[in-house]
Order: structure tokens, then C-alpha cells, then sequence
């Protein structure tokens, strides 16, 4: 039996879904504990994209098992639409996916508010993806949230409902928000659970059970150890803990059962939304734009980047306990001459080696760099570690040494068979 934990190590779009599909081919499980439709996880399969939201991206590997964990936030006409969308597609999803009885509801209330709220910070906004999720959790930590076994109780249902919508509506009264409607809600929200009922489960059950039958388990992270609600780059984070730690609380499954963490990582950084970015570079942001890369899967935002910061990633190795590495987009450095790396942060005549708490000092940080020769050679068609050319092979044995864990996957290219196993 072998538990493994998937994490971002960066700020999101690291290419989890990529690694968790190629992962789950040795796992019977795969289950998303946290986070919600902020994510975007993009498959491959040929000449098919898909992006997972909320589904775990191990749906598309026939035969495996699905689960979305207690401590995801579930927007179920999204989750609903994600289904229906993924049939469309051919993909099977029946008897293989389980929601989490216990997992929190994402309202309408919540998706108006959390823009509200960002319209009213203006220009210190964080950059939500406005699902809601900020919200959504902070009804879950003042226990007054919903949740999906009352989901699927529709005389409970209506009852909360009733009066949740009372309560936030007169909160976007203040707001000058529009108001918004129990009954249309109520008959979408009833339809919903109405589809999603049998997939709704005891799912700590069914995992422990899972567990005792040695079944290996592959815990798909979301978003990225930056935006973790403790350890990320606060307020500019999103609402739940997306490191290890996070695997364990939302799906109830303990420590002593996990067996490795893995962190994927890009070749170099990008972040999507406000803050601190210490290594962000218009040069490197730009070529890979003109590339068609590094749009946002759910928002379609173009994401920001800039060099590999190892600064960054070590303490993702220290929070997460990373034992491996994934790093993916190693082809988007191919035609790069001079390659950087941060190796730490400088203000002034002060030397940081770790990532400083406070914000505006991290605002303020200078990166210090290194510098690797490119390779100047594309490496997609490469599927074997001795066939990457030296320079690269360098490249990333440098990137796993500065994080202090071990590399175990370069990934060249976004399908599943441009994968190097190290
Ligand atoms: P996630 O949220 O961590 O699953 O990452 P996203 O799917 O949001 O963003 C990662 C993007 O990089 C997606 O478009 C992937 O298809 C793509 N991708 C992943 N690995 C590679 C790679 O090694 N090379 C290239 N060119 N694209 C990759
Ligand atoms: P995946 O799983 C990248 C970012 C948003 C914003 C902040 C808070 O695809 O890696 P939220 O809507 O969660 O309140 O937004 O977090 N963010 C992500 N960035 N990848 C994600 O998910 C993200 N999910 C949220 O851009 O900065
Ligand atoms: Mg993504």
C-alpha cells in the first residue's frame, strides 16, 4: 500500500493535472480534500483538453475511483455542469465518483459577495477567481455554512436555505448588490442535489475501508503552497490549506497513514491574481505569452512569471515535506539562453534564505541569481533521462538540489507520454 500526497509548490498551475494523471495509473483512488471550481486542472488524452474544476482528474483513467473529500467546497449546478460536461466527452462517471456528505455548499450568495468584496478593496484586491470560495469557507469556520447532507434533505434544505438568504441578502443590500432570489435558488440548488444524491457518501468510510484493503491512495492537491491560508503570502492566499497537511484534515484519512509527498513545481514560476511575486519578469512573461502559454484554465487570465525562485521552493519542501519532485514546463525554458535562478532574496545589504512573513518586506525583496547555460534544443519528443541534453539535465538537477528533495519526474510537454521518469 502507498498513500501519496500531490502538491503545488509554487502559486497554482504548477501542472498537478498533468502529473496527477500520469500518477494514477499506480493508484486505485484519487480524491481532491480542498479547494473547490478555483481550481483548473488540465489533461491531456490525445487531442483532448480537458480541465477539471472540482472532479478529480484520475476520472479519466477507466477503473480508477473518485472522491471529493470533506474539506473541498462544492458548487453543485457547477459540479453538476462539470459531470455533464465530462459525459459529453465519453468519460464514464457513474459508480466511480463519491462526494464527501460533509463537504461545504458554494452559494450564489457567496460568488456575489466575494466580488463585492474585491470591488471594495479596488486596488488592493487580492484577484479571486470569484467562485465564492473565500466566502463559502468562512461560512464553513463560523458554522454557518451548508453542506451536502443537507443538500440532499430537501425539507432541511429549504429551511437553511430560507434563511441563509435572508441573512445575505440584507448583507448585499449594504453592499448595494443586487438582491438574490430564494425560489430561483431553491429549484437550481433541489435539481442539483436531486443528480448529485448518489454519488453523496460516508466517504472517511470509504476510504478508510479503502485503506484497509491496501488500496493506494493519490491525494490530487489544489492551487499551490503560496496560497495556502497559513503559509502562503496572506491576504493574498485563498481559503483553505493547500499544503500536505490540507490531504489529511480534508479527506480524514490520518498522517501515519501517508506514505510520500510529492511537489510539482514548473521549470520556472508563474501567478495568477495579486501579490508579491519577487521573481516576476517581463521578458519571460512576454515570450512565453507570444508562446500561447500560461493562460489561466478557469479564468483565462494571463498568468504572470518570471525566473525559477528556489528561495520559494525550499520552503514548500519544509511545509509539505516534500520527498520528490515533479517538474513540468521544462520545454518552455528550451529556447532560452541564460537561464536564472533565484538563490535568495537581498533588501539592501540583508540577505533573506527563506521566504520573510511579512508581505511588504517580501514586496521589497530583491532576488539574487544564479545563472545556467539554456540547452538551445527542443526537448518534446524526449522521453528518456539520458537522452535530455547535459545542460538541462543540470538544469533540473540544480532546481531539486536548491529545493532539497529528490527528482523523480520531468515533464517536456503537457501529454501524458512526455513524461521522463529520473
Ligand atoms: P494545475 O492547476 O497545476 O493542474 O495546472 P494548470 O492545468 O492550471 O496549468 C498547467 C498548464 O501547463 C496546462 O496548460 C498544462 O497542460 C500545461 N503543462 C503541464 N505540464 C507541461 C509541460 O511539461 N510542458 C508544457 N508545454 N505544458 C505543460
Ligand atoms: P489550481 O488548482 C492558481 C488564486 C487566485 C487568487 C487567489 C485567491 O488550478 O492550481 P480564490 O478564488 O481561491 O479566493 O482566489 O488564489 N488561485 C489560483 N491560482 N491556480 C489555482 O488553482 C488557483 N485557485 C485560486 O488567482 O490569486
Ligand atoms: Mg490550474
Amino acid at each position: 500500500m502507498s498513500n501519496t500526497i500531490l502538491v503545488g509548490a509554487q502559486w497554482g498551475d504548477e501542472g498537478k493535472g498533468k502529473i496527477i494523471d500520469v500518477l494514477t495509473e499506480q493508484a486505485d483512488i484519487v480524491v481532491r480534500t480542498q479547494g473547490g471550481n478555483n481550481a483548473g486542472h488540465t489533461v491531456f488524452l490525445g487531442k483532448n483538453k480537458y480541465v477539471l474544476h472540482l472532479i478529480p482528474s484520475g476520472i479519466l483513467r477507466k477503473g480508477k475511483t473518485c472522491v471529493i473529500g470533506n474539506g473541498v467546497v462544492i458548487d453543485p449546478v457547477s459540479l453538476v455542469d462539470e459531470i455533464e460536461g465530462l459525459r459529453k466527452l465519453g468519460v464514464k462517471i457513474a459508480g466511480n465518483l463519491f462526494i464527501s456528505e460533509t463537504a461545504h455548499l458554494v452559494f450564489p450568495y457567496h460568488r456575489e459577495l466575494d466580488e463585492q468584496r474585491e470591488i471594495l478593496k479596488g486596488k488592493n484586491k487580492i484577484g479571486t477567481t470569484k467562485r465564492g470560495i473565500g466566502p463559502a469557507y468562512g461560512d464553513k469556520a463560523a458554522r454557518t455554512g451548508l453542506r451536502m447532507i443537507d443538500l440532499i434533505n430537501p425539507a432541511r434544505f429549504e429551511a437553511l436555505l430560507k434563511f441563509k438568504i435572508k441573512e445575505n441578502n440584507e448583507v448585499l443590500k449594504a453592499f448595494g448588490a443586487k438582491q438574490i432570489s430564494f425560489r430561483q435558488v431553491l429549484a437550481a440548488y433541489s435539481d442539483a442535489g436531486a443528480r448529485l444524491r448518489p454519488f453523496v457518501t460516508n466517504t472517511v468510510v470509504l476510504l478508510h475501508k479503502a485503506t484497509q484493503r491496501g488500496e493506494n491512495i493519490l491525494f490530487e492537491g489544489a492551487q499551490g503552497t503560496f496560497l495556502d491560508i497559513d503559509h502562503g503570502t496572506y491576504p493574498f492566499v485563498t481559503s483553505s490549506n493547500t499544503t500536505s497537511g490540507g490531504a489529511c484534515t480534508g479527506s480524514g484519512v490520518p498522517p501515519n497513514r501517508m506514505d510520500r509527498v510529492v511537489g510539482v513545481m514548473k521549470a520556472y514560476t508563474t501567478r495568477v491574481g495579486e501579490g508579491p511575486l519577487p521573481t516576476e519578469n517581463a521578458e519571460i512573461a512576454d515570450m512565453l505569452h507570444a508562446m500561447g502559454r500560461e493562460f489561466g484554465a478557469t479564468t483565462g487570465r494571463a498568468r504572470r512569471c518570471g525566473w525559477f525562485d528556489s528561495v520559494a521552493t525550499r520552503h514548500a519542501t519544509m511545509v509539505n515535506g516534500i520527498d520528490e519532485l515533479a517538474v513540468t514546463n521544462l520545454d518552455g525554458l528550451d529556447t532560452v539562453e541564460n537561464i536564472k535562478v533565484c538563490i535568495g532574496y537581498r533588501i539592501g545589504k540583508t540577505r533573506y534564505d527563506y521566504v520573510p512573513n511579512d508581505i511588504e518586506t517580501l514586496a521589497k525583496c530583491e532576488p539574487i541569481y544564479a545563472e545556467f547555460p539554456g540547452w538551445l534544443t527542443p526537448t518534446h519528443e524526449i522521453r528518456d533521462w539520458k537522452k535530455m541534453p547535459a545542460k538541462a539535465r543540470s538544469y533540473l538537477k540544480a532546481l531539486a538540489e536548491l529545493t532539497g528533495a529528490k527528482l523523480a519526474i520531468a515533464s517536456v510537454g503537457p501529454a501524458r507520454e512526455q513524461t521522463i521518469f529520473v
